[in-house]
């Protein structure tokens, strides 16, 4: 069994005093051996993100992903991590309905998953859950900007805070979440110098994902970051290897070798 209730290196409180002092480096991840590597490398927050749905689930979007889905993948996350900071995204329908909901869901990442916190998408409407989750001690990141949990409501994946307004309702967004008790805020995909505005209105960290360079955090997507997800790739997601390409490769040679008996050659037998 994990150490369940020995506290990670990366706590809540130490993430929210980094501002100011040095970029917050995070990333997702949805297995044990993966989520090992990441904690290895240094990487302060690991969020166990619904975009799992995609990348290791095959549905289109993050809709359809359940509590159950995400809390066996949460489990496998935080028996590989001993540093970082493990948050359990909460899919889509787990939290909106009612703080009451948001509390029993979020309850089940803590006790059942062993996460340190849940994330939740939403800016002001979002207040009372995040409120109701704080002060029954889960700890709260906020995700505003392009919330993908939205895209029917808001006609698909746009860059937000195009114009005056959009700007400041996300200025208003990021500071109601902070009255709110959130340790942080995940924006998302918006031109650098929102990015830049957010950050300065807030006394808690920016993690920026296509939010630009001024975020005080960046995250993304492991598999983007890896090459490994054949889906569609935004714009902001570099890409630091081609691991589809790698893997194909070995995967091509085995069968190659296995069909003209060049595997197992006679250090791989007994
Ligand atoms: O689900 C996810 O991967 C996210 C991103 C913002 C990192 O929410």
């Amino acid at each position: 069994m994990p150490s369940t209730y020995i506290m990670n290196t990366w706590t809540t409180t130490k993430i929210k005093a980094s501002k100011g002092k040095h970029k917050l480096v995070c990333l997702t991840a949805y297995d044990y051996t993966t989520a090992q590597l990441i904690d290895a490398a240094g990487i302060q927050l690991i969020l166990v993100g619904d975009s799992l749905a995609m990348t290791m689930l095959g549905y289109e979007n993050t809709l359809p992903v359940t509590m159950e889905e995400m809390l066996h993948h949460t489990r496998a996350v935080s028996r590989g991590v001993k540093d970082a900071l493990v948050v359990a995204d909460m899919p889509f329908m787990s939290y909106q309905a009612s703080p009451e909901l948001a509390i029993e869901n979020a309850g089940r990442f803590i006790k059942d998953a062993f996460a340190g916190a849940v994330k939740l998408e939403g800016g002001t409407v979002r207040v009372p859950a995040v409120k109701a989750l704080v002060d029954n001690g889960i700890p709260v990141l906020g995700h505003i900007g392009l919330t993908p949990q939205s895209i029917n409501e808001t006609g698909g994946y746009k860059v937000q805070g195009k114009n005056s307004a959009e700007a400041g309702n996300l200025i208003d967004d990021a500071l109601a979440l902070e009255g709110a008790g959130a340790f942080a805020i995940i924006l998302e995909c918006t031109p650098p110098a929102i990015g830049a505005e957010v950050t300065k209105a807030v006394n808690i960290p920016t993690i920026g994902i296509g939010a630009g360079p001024d975020c005080d955090g960046q995250i993304l997507v492991t598999h983007d970051l890896l090459g490994l997800y054949s889906g569609h790739t935004p714009k902001f997601a570099k890409k630091y290897c081609d691991l589809s390409s790698i893997m194909s490769q070995a995967i091509g040679e085995y069968k190659i070798e296995t069909e003209s008996n060049a595997f197992p050659s006679e250090e791989h037998c007994y």
